[in-house]
């Protein structure tokens, strides 16, 4: 038997708030951490309603708490609770990670951005033209994180044009676009991101033909489930490369987890493989 991931009263606590919370695998991932880094520390799932949003994150820090990570629909709803939020949590307009200072304030940051470009940026060859798919909380974390990486233009593409022209607002190389015109958009891109939820198992399949694409461009998708979508499964076989999203759910923890328990976290071939296994 391997020796267990001793935990003691001196452990550092950290969790994810969600409502639901029951699929979310932050819990396997930051865990897999602490025990590999032996580290005193555990990472719990924590199912709270909006409605009870602020007394949990009130008292996360007489609670003793290191800090929490947040999923839908708490992200946004959050922001007014908070004693500081980052400039990167500022610009996308929400916070994934909280983190309890030792003065026990509640500051608030965004690691999404960070996670999307590690997750691609060892394949990306050009940064001249991205086009970008959706414009929910996912694709502003996207587009905010293209904009950093130097992207000279970014086209954002969306069913609801009037929510892509507001994000374009706030990002000078970026403009948006129809949805009706996503087949062209391709042209001379070298990237495509997915970041609708068109493709997610039990969700409307994604409505694009990408044979205006050029074969060198890289295609990222931010649905992990199934993690062959059947964007990259079309894209892979004409040759283009590809990046599937889980990437992006394991890059986005390292700052959360190296913020709470002190220790930067790698993100290698057998964690993908241990999350892997628990999606089955
Ligand atoms: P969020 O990321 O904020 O949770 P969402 O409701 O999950 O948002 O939707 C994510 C993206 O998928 C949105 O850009 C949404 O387009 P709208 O802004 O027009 O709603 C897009 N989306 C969802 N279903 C779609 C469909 N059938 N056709 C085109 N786009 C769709």
């Amino acid at each position: 038997m391997t020796s267990p991931h001793r935990i003691t009263g001196k452990a550092r606590v950290a969790g994810v708030i969600g409502w639901p919370v029951t699929h979310t695998l932050s819990p396997a991932l930051h865990n897999y951490w602490l025990a590999q880094y032996g580290i005193d520390g555990t990472y719990i799932p924590l199912s709270v309603t909006a409605d009870h949003l602020a007394e949990v994150i009130r008292a996360l820090p007489v609670m003793g708490l290191a800090g929490v990570s947040l999923t839908l629909p708490h992200k946004e709803l959050v922001l007014p609770m908070l004693n500081s939020i980052d400039a990167t949590a500022t610009a996308i307009g929400a916070v994934n990670t909280v983190i309890v200072t030792p003065e026990g304030k509640l500051h608030g940051t965004n690691t999404d951005a960070y996670g999307f470009l590690a997750n691609i940026r060892p394949h990306l060859t050009a940064t001249n033209k991205a086009v970008v798919l959706g414009a929910g909380g996912a694709a502003k974390a996207v587009v905010y994180a293209l904009a950093q990486a130097g992207f000279a233009e970014i086209v954002l593409l969306n069913r609801s044009l009037n929510k892509a022209q507001a994000i374009a607002a706030s990002f000078p190389a970026a403009k948006a676009a129809n949805w009706d015109y996503r087949d062209d958009a391709l042209q001379n891109a070298d990237l495509l991101v997915n970041a609708t939820s068109l493709g997610m198992t039990g969700k409307d399949p994604l409505d694009i033909d990408i044979e205006a694409l050029p074969t060198a461009a890289l295609v990222t998708d931010i649905v992990y489930a199934p993690l062959t979508t059947e964007l990259l499964a079309r894209a892979q076989k004409r040759g283009n490369p590809t990046v599937d999203g889980l990437g992006m759910l394991l890059h986005q923890a390292v700052p959360s987890f190296e913020a709470w328990f002190g220790q930067k976290p790698e993100v290698t071939e057998a964690l993908r493989n241990y999350i892997l296994s628990g999606l089955a």
